[in-house]
């Protein structure tokens, strides 16, 4: 599969991330619950110096959880350390994290769905009573010993809660799920990210692009960085909503931020399948995709706007589908 100029995963294009990542709790655009909830948590934390409750973040890739793990520390006045799941695959590994933290410093693990499990376990009393146990020496000759850690803060993120095992979770005592971003919220980080980029953008073109990035502020940003390689190229200081409908075009984002992917299928659904119900490998083989491709990349996003839905017998267009690709119901050619 090609690259995807909306997908919500974070591509090597998506360097610049760092420079628009909001620093504080005040420049976190959105999540208004999580981040009141959080506010508080911080200052009760402060004001008993103690650390803060370790902090699970989940939802879909692009919503601001690594951003947020960030600005916790910030807020904190603290340092953070970062580690991720997959990264922890020795006992030495995690070891070698927590002891480099000092006291109320943030440790985030990113991935944390796909920490193994034995290294979970050692997580257990790092979390609980900051100290873990560790074998060392080889064997017959090895011994037990016990290491206290600071007090600290675990952040942990994942786009898959349902990954994470019980006693894990049970282990966080704030768990927070980041929901997709309204409109206005997007075209509110939309015209930050034109502040600190500087380079202005009209209000109507910030509005679009909000509506064309799938609710993710990610996309946002992506989309914004490359209308803004149009306004450069044409010469232009202002982004307008003009440039901005036809770089869009040009990109082959539509007005629902779908793209070429996306059309193909539900053009496929339709025209080729009736409108369903039809089974996934039956639509990956029509339109040359893995199926794997269609379940975790193309239909999450058709599914959660309503352009599809899941049947027993297999997936169907619903008629926001139809009209989006103007074709109306008895039209169609088989
Ligand atoms: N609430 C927000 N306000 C402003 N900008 C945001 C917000 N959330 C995310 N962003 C922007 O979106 C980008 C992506 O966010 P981030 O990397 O934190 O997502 P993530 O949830 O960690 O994604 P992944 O699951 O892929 O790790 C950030 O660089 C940031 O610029
Ligand atoms: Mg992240």
């Amino acid at each position: 599969m090609e690259e995807r100029i909306v997908d919500e995963n974070l591509q090597p294009d998506d360097v610049f991330e760092k420079n628009i990542r909001p620093q504080s709790l005040d420049e976190y655009v959105g999540q208004k619950e999580i981040k009141e909830n959080i506010r508080i948590f911080i200052k009760a934390a402060l004001i008993r110096s103690e650390p803060l409750d370790h902090v699970l973040l989940y939802g879909p890739p692009g919503l601001g959880k690594t951003t947020l793990a960030h600005i916790i520390a910030n807020e904190l006045g603290s340092n953070i350390k970062t580690a991720s799941g997959p990264s922890l695959e020795k006992t030495g590994d995690l070891a070698a994290v927590l002891s480099t933290l000092e006291p109320g410093d943030v440790l985030f693990i990113d991935e944390i769905h796909r920490m193994p499990k034995f290294i979970e376990e050692v997580l257990y009393p790092a979390m609980e009573d900051f100290e873990i146990d560790l074998v060392i020496g080889s064997e017959g000759k090895s011994r037990n010993i016990r290491i206290d850690l600071p007090p600290f803060t675990l952040v942990g993120a994942t786009t898959r809660a349902g990954d994470i095992s019980a006693p894990l979770r049970d282990r966080f005592g704030i768990i927070a799920k980041l929901e997709y971003y309204k409109e206005e919220e997007l075209k509110d980080i939309v015209k930050r990210t034109s502040r600190v980029l500087e380079m202005p953008i009209e209000d109507q073109a910030a509005q679009e692009l909000a509506k064309r990035c799938r609710k993710t502020p990610r996309i946002a940003n992506r989309l914004f960085k490359r209308v803004r390689d149009f306004a450069l190229v044409e010469g232009d200081s202002t982004i307008t909503e003009e440039m901005t409908k036809n770089a869009l075009a040009r990109l082959k984002v539509d007005e629902y931020g779908l793209d070429n992917l996306d059309i193909e299928y539900l053009k496929s659904l339709i025209t080729k399948f009736n409108g369903g119900p039809v089974g996934v490998e039956t639509i990956a083989t029509s339109i040359g995709e893995e199926p794997s491709t269609i379940e975790d990349v193309i239909e999450p996003f058709l599914l959660q706007e309503g352009f599809i839905k899941r049947t027993p017998r297999g997936r169907m267009a619903t008629t926001k589908a139809y009209s989006h690709l103007k074709i109306s119901h008895n039209e169609t050619l088989f």
